[in-house]
């Protein structure tokens, strides 16, 4: 976060919109962001499914509207979030998953929805979001990455594959070619290190047990 955001006392209110926040650091973030005094839409596949973290962040003042970054009516749930407040300051793109699984193991499904979610996502997403960017001369996204991009780590091959991209051409591209930086766009990617809670949602392993030649790995 930009420093001028880390004191609700001395700035303006950002609206910031968060992807992911049934668990983990979406939810906490999205707790985090609303303690110092910012606005929250927080966004979840499927609200029903969290409903006192939805109470949580609806107590505080935030909104919770469902929104799949891999849904085909993504536009359409970008736009009734964008609507809550007509305008979004900070695009947290926090929504992933890891599959994990030895190479010669990995389904195409598997390292299919690990980029559909956590690179063809944030893509969509910040798509949508850059026109309105522009226009406010302003704004923020940043896009929850992973510190096994930097250094390997067993079975996330694909994982880190899918974080990768964003990190890499995608980041590059918008900060030079598109000239984002001209409009006052700020583009960041945050390394994670492995958190205490669990991660992604989706594991892929054998069906005796761990991927073979990772028996004795975390996975
Ligand atoms: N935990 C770690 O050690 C670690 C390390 C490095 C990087 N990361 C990254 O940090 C971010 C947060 O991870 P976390 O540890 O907090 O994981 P988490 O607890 O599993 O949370 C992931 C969130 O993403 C959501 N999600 C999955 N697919 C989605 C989709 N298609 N559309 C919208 N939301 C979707 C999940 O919602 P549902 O409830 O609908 O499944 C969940 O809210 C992720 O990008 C992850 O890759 C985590």
């Amino acid at each position: 976060m930009t420093s001028n955001m880390t004191n609700s006392s001395t700035t303006t209110s950002k609206v910031f919109l968060i992807t992911g926040c049934s668990t983990g650091l979406g939810l906490s973030l999205a707790n985090a962001v609303l303690k110092f005094g910012h606005q929250v839409i927080a966004t979840s596949r499927n609200p029903v499914g969290t409903p006192s973290a939805v109470k949580s962040v609806e107590a505080q003042g935030g909104t919770w509207l469902p929104l799949d970054v891999t849904s085909s009516a993504l536009e359409d749930q970008f736009k009734v979030a964008f609507d809550v407040h007509g305008r979004i300051d900070v695009l947290v793109n926090n929504a992933g998953i890891a599959v994990a699984g030895a190479v010669e193991d990995f389904p195409a499904d598997g390292y299919m929805a690990m980029f559909e979610t956590n690179f063809f996502g944030p893509v969509k997403l910040t798509k949508l979001l850059v026109p309105y960017l522009r226009e406010q001369r302003g704004g923020t996204i940043v896009n929850i990455s992973s510190a096994s991009t930097w250094s390997g780590q067993p079975a996330l091959a694909f994982y880190a594959s899918s974080k990768a991209s964003l990190n890499g051409e995608w980041l590059l591209f918008l900060d030079s070619h598109l000239e984002l930086k001209d409009h006052l766009v700020d583009i960041f990617y945050s390394i994670q290190r492995r958190a205490g809670h669990r991660v992604g949602t989706i594991r892929h392993k054998r069906p005796d047990g761990r991927p073979r030649g990772y028996e004795n790995s975390i996975y």
